[in-house]
């Protein structure tokens, strides 16, 4: 089980270890701010931060997501 905090909230992943990050946050926990598109690190449309790092979410498999620190963008 992969643990981590997304928006200060502790999360659990029990999926996919390939699951992208983008995909993780926004068809699994439901955050509509997540946005992607390509998948393929070419668009930019899935930037969050990864331990306060910007980063393309669609590029992190959640295998690499243990015990990291993400923040998404806030709702308008
Ligand atoms: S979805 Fe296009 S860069 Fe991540």
């Amino acid at each position: 089980m992969i643990r981590l905090t997304v928006n200060g909230q502790a999360q659990t992943f029990d999926g996919e270890p390939s699951m992208p990050l983008a995909v993780y946050l926004r068809d699994v926990l439901n955050i509509p701010t997540v946005r992607y598109g390509c998948l393929m690190a070419s668009c930019k449309s899935c930037l969050v931060y990864v331990q306060s790092v910007r980063s393309l979410a669609c590029t992190i498999p959640m295998s690499d997501m243990q015990n990291k620190d993400v923040s998404t963008a806030p709702e308008w």
